[in-house]
Parts: C-alpha cells; sequence; structure tokens
C-alpha cells in the first residue's frame, strides 16, 4: 500500500488475462509473486493492437492504485497498476499445463517441460529454500572455520556401495574415468595436507536404483575434520543442524538430539533410521536374535508350546501395539493382511489381538491360545483397552524388515507421521561389516575407510566375530529418514591394509587401488573424522517433504532419464571411434 501513487516499470509472465467490456485485468507474474495489472482500452488504446496471451513476456509502466477488489491472499492483493503504457517483449505457445500452484500436467509433461515447471509457485519457493539452506549451510561452517575446498569428478572409482558412472578417457583410450560416488578420499588426504577442516556442497554420482529420496546425481555437504573423536563431530553437526533450522524455518531446538545404538534402532524399531515422531515400538515376542539384548520369554516359559504351528515353527515374533484401534472392522484387518502380503512386504499373514475396551480379548488364533495367554501378551506389549496388537512371524531379518515398514503404515494411517513435526536422533555404533548374501562375503557397512572401535580391533582376525565388530560410524536421522552419515576414519596404513584384507582385497589389488591412500597414510596422517549431509533429503524434510525431486532444478525420472534433454543418448560414430569404444 506504501506504494501507491508511484510510478512502476514491472516486466514478467502473463498468468491470466480477464477481459470485461473496455476494461482488462491482467495478472502478471515475476519471480516475486502475482500483480494485477489494469487496462483501460480507452485510456490505453494499445491492447486491441497487442494481444496479450498466457506466458507472453510483457513490460509495462503505469501508476499504482489502490484496488476496489481487493484480494487478501496475496501479498500484491490490495493495489494494482493503472497502465499506462506497456511492450510485448516476446510471446508464447500455448504452455502445455496450466502454470499454476495445482497444475492439471502429470509428471511426465511437466519434466518434459521442466523450464515451465519451475514458474510454478511451490517449485520456486523450494528453490528459494534451496538456496537459502545452502547459505546458512555456508554461514555456520565459515564461523567455525571450515574451508571449501573443491576435489575433482573425473576420478578413479572410490567404492562407496553404489555402482559407479563410468567416463571414457579419449587420451588414455581403454582407460575410464569413475564419477565420485562421494569426495571421501579427497577429502582425508586434504586431512593428510593439514587442512583440518574441510567442508564442500558437492555433486556425488551413484548408479543405483531410485526412490523417492534417491537421485543419480544428487548433493552432499561434505565434511572432514582432524584431531577429533566422534563426540566432536556429532556435536559440530547437531550444531549445524540446528542452525540451519533456526535460520530457515524459524525453529529453535535447544534440546540436545537422543542418540540410539544401531542395536537399540533394529531391535525396537526394525530398522537403522527410525522414525520416532510415534511410539508402537516392536515387541520381541520369541526368544530374541540381538544377543546382549536378550529379553524374558513374557510369561515366564511355556508361552509359545502352542498348537499354532506358523508361531511354534518361527524364527522370531514381533509385536506392535496400535493403540485405540481395536473396533477396527474384520474389512479393516482383512486390509491390513492384504497389506502385508503385498509381494514388497512378502509375508504370509497376520494374526491380531483385539484388547476390547469391555476387558475381554478377541484374536485371529483365539482357537490356539486361552485368554489368559492373549492378555499376557497384551500387557507384554503394554497395551491398553482399547489397543490392536499387530504380530508377524517368520525368519530373521525378513520379518523385522516387514514389521518395520507394518509400523510405519499404521502411522500413517493413524496420522501420526506429521510433516511439521521434527525428531532428529544420532543413530551410533554401526557394525562395521555386513555379509552380502548374494555374494557370499562380508562388505563394509559404511564404507571401507570407517575405523573400527579399537576394542574390537582384534576381532578382526576372527571371522565368526565378524557381525560384532562395531565401529565409530554414526547417522543423523530425521523422521524416518537418513540424512546424514560419516566416521571416524581409519588414518594408519597397517589397520588400512587389515581391513582391505577383511573385505577379500588381495595386497596386489589394495595396493593398486588404493595406493595412494595408503602411501599417503606413511606421511604423517592426523587422527581425523567427518560426515556427509544429503543436501537435497535436508532441504525436502525442511519444506516438509520426502520426495526430493522437486527440490532439484533438474532432476533425472525414476529410470534415471533426463527427460527434458532426452538423456542418456546414443553418441555418433565419430565420438565412438575417437573415445576408442
Ligand atoms: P553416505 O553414503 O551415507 O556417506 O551419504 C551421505 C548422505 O547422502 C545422502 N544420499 C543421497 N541423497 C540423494 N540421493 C542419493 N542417491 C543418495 N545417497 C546418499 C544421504 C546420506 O546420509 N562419504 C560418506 C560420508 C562420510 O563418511 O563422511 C558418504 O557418502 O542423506
Amino acid at each position: 500500500m506504501q506504494h501507491v501513487g508511484k510510478e512502476v516499470k514491472m516486466a514478467g509472465w502473463v498468468q491470466a488475462v480477464r477481459k470485461f467490456g473496455s476494461i482488462t485485468f491482467v495478472d502478471l507474474r515475476d519471480r516475486y509473486g502475482i500483480t494485477q495489472l489494469y487496462f483501460n482500452e480507452e485510456l490505453n488504446p494499445r491492447l486491441d493492437a497487442q494481444p496479450l496471451g498466457r506466458e507472453f513476456v510483457i513490460q509495462a509502466t503505469g501508476k499504482v492504485i489502490e484496488r476496489t477488489n481487493k484480494n487478501t491472499k496475496i501479498p500484491t492483493g490490495e493495489v494494482e497498476i493503472e497502465v499506462v503504457d506497456y511492450v510485448v517483449m516476446n510471446s508464447a505457445a500455448t504452455p502445455p499445463f496450466t502454470i499454476e500452484e495445482n497444475t492439471d500436467g502429470g509428471d511426465e509433461l511437466r519434466m518434459k517441460y521442466r523450464y515451465l515447471d519451475l514458474r510454478r509457485p511451490t517449485l520456486k519457493h523450494n528453490m528459494e529454500l534451496r538456496y537459502r539452506v545452502n547459505r546458512s549451510v555456508r554461514n555456520y561452517l565459515d564461523g567455525q572455520g571450515f574451508w571449501d575446498i573443491e576435489t575433482p569428478f573425473l576420478i578413479r572409482s572410490t567404492p562407496e556401495g553404489a555402482r559407479d558412472f563410468i567416463v571414457p578417457s579419449r587420451m588414455n583410450q581403454g582407460q575410464f574415468y569413475a564419477l565420485p560416488q562421494s569426495p571421501q578420499t579427497f577429502k582425508q588426504l586434504l586431512m593428510v595436507s593439514g587442512y583440518d577442516r574441510y567442508y564442500q556442497i558437492v555433486k556425488c554420482f551413484r548408479d543405483e536404483d531410485l526412490r523417492a529420496d534417491r537421485q543419480p546425481e544428487f548433493t552432499q555437504i561434505d565434511c572432514e575434520m582432524s584431531f577429533v573423536e566422534q563426540e566432536d563431530v556429532i556435536n559440530i553437526f547437531e550444531g549445524l543442524f540446528k542452525h540451519v533450522f533456526n535460520d530457515v524455518k524459524g525453529l529453535e531446538m535447544k534440546e540436545a538430539f537422543p542418540r540410539m545404538t544401531w542395536d537399540e534402532a533394529m531391535w525396537h524399531y526394525g530398522n537403522d533410521k527410525p522414525d520416532i515422531r510415534f511410539g508402537m515400538t516392536i515387541n520381541n515376542i520369541k526368544t530374541p536374535m540381538y544377543g546382549e539384548l536378550e529379553i524374558a520369554d513374557p510369561t515366564g516359559g511355556e508361552l509359545w508350546k502352542s498348537e499354532f504351528p506358523v508361531f511354534n515353527s518361527a524364527e522370531t515374533i514381533l509385536a506392535i501395539n496400535v493403540p485405540g484401534c481395536s473396533e477396527y472392522t474384520r474389512k479393516q484387518l482383512d486390509e491390513i493382511t492384504e497389506w502385508v502380503k503385498r509381494p514388497q512386504i512378502g509375508m504370509s499373514g497376520l494374526v491380531y489381538i483385539k484388547c476390547n475396551t469391555d476387558g475381554t480379548y478377541k484374536s485371529s488364533v483365539d482357537k490356539f491360545f486361552p485368554e489368559d495367554r492373549l492378555k499376557a501378551i497384551a500387557s507384554f506389549c503394554n497395551a491398553e483397552a482399547g489397543s490392536l496388537i499387530l504380530i508377524l512371524a517368520g525368519a530373521e531379518p525378513r520379518t523385522r524388515k516387514a514389521m518395520s515398514e507394518l509400523r510405519l503404515e499404521m502411522g500413517n494411517r493413524l496420522g501420526l507421521r506429521k510433516a511439521d513435526e521434527y525428531k532428529p536422533l544420532w543413530v551410533i555404533d554401526f557394525p562395521l561389516f555386513e555379509h552380502d548374501e548374494e555374494e557370499n562375503r562380508w562388505v563394509a557397512r559404511h564404507h571401507p575407510f570407517t575405523s573400527p572401535k579399537p576394542e574390537h580391533i582384534e576381532w578382526m582376525n576372527d571371522l565368526s566375530k565378524y557381525s560384532r565388530i562395531k565401529a565409530n560410524a554414526y547417522d543423523m536421522v530425521l523422521n524416518g529418514t537418513e540424512i546424514g552419515g560419516g566416521s571416524i576414519r581409519i588414518h594408519q596404513r597397517d589397520l588400512q591394509e587389515k581391513m582391505f584384507a577383511a573385505l577379500g582385497m588381495s595386497k596386489e589389488e589394495a595396493q593398486e587401488k588404493f595406493g595412494f591412500l595408503l602411501g599417503a597414510f606413511e606421511y604423517g596422517a592426523p587422527p581425523h573424522g567427518g560426515l556427509a549431509f544429503g543436501f537435497d533429503r535436508m532441504c525436502a524434510l525442511i519444506g516438509g517433504q520426502e520426495g526430493i525431486r522437486d527440490f532439484i532444478a533438474f532432476p533425472k525420472n525414476n529410470q534415471g532419464r533426463d527427460t527434458m534433454l532426452d538423456a542418456p543418448s546414443s553418441i555418433d560414430d565419430k565420438q565412438r571411434k575417437e573415445l576408442g569404444l
């Protein structure tokens, strides 16, 4: 309103044209929003001479006046511009979808015409948010004495668990570069060089199957520090996260983030990125699998010696207590049963116990369990009158994974996973190794540069203890998404060689692939550690979404294609020849 009476010149895109006799209103869109232009043909006879259409680029000069019909929904809704003169700077073809908050364009179309999609308010808002997060991260790290140092994209492959993208070399025919899955080894080398606080907001490339929160090229906030222990790294980056949230979201997180060991996360939530916005934790109601965390049999002994064959033969039996759902109908229960039978979940069935509000119990396995047994299970699961207990039985780790999914699904159905509630935590003490069933060998759970806990190093000589070796590795988890992960690194040549050997690499192979790193460790490598945040994921979660695609200006689709560029594409024979392919 303070601009009323001023002469202004505005340029932008025509969002809509509304004609009422000799008066025309035009919604003009620019990066900042929508402004209404008011054309009076009696004053401005040129409008007919230069008709306007959707997405035309125009520049208008005129006077800011107060609107008679105010629009309280937009910031400029109290004023409009009485146009004195205007120029059409460019015309536009009819756009393939409406460029509005709720567009009629499907995913495919939006991706193909991404430059138009980016004109929509949602996308614009996301891009602005991304920029603000970027700036906030830089401010914080700058304040903490971190230097932004670039590392190369054309490198030799660094194993981080995914497949590499490969680039053929013209000058070295028959040889290939790999695009970095992360700058992992470079940042470690920078520590050897003495640049003890490094960061980079950097592209990483991984040829892996895509999901809503995964892109083949994505961005990390990659950090490394020397002379630190796990606690130092956790403190600095918890500080970063809090700073960014406060800065961008105005959300002050005062409390220290809770920490959960990997064992606890697997035990209570069935996965290593627990969503702790809601409870409904997993109860293990048969002899447990995870060594030290064993619990007693809920009723002290004979409980599971029932005639129910599914339970008797099951390796594990897991239960969740869903509060307030004892009145689920047959139809609702059948539907959940079908849900767990879907191939993605892969269970053969679901058992339930209803803890009725009148104090009685009703179960799908009534035939095998007398009421006092049902009651004992219910009480073990801390169920109350009105609870519904859902039980899955089968083999580890499949059943645990299925229960984890079912827990999240019930959380969704009950509206317990609120996008505007933020519950970060650290998951710590990850196992160093993971058994790759397909290849029947041990692989690094995080990456091969992660340091084992010092007290577990000697177990590296004993294959039977591999599953119990823990690493100084940690993940930051937010609302069920892993948004960052890191570790304290190995910085001694002999331990690094031991690690490569444990992963089944011969001495020669280790030397050939990682000679540069092993060599560097001989020239005074300081103890060091760090972490990387998924920048796209962080932005998406701050924006209240799980999918990262709309927080990236030009993303790939689920097949890894850029449909706008139509990439990847074939190359011509001349190019192929030059590359020796
Ligand atoms: P990591 O592989 O755990 O660690 O990756 C760090 C973080 O990057 C994000 N992320 C992804 N985001 C989008 N699309 C993907 N395909 C994708 N893959 C990973 C996740 C993840 O937490 N070099 C180590 C870090 C370190 O040890 O310092 C690394 O890359 O949010």
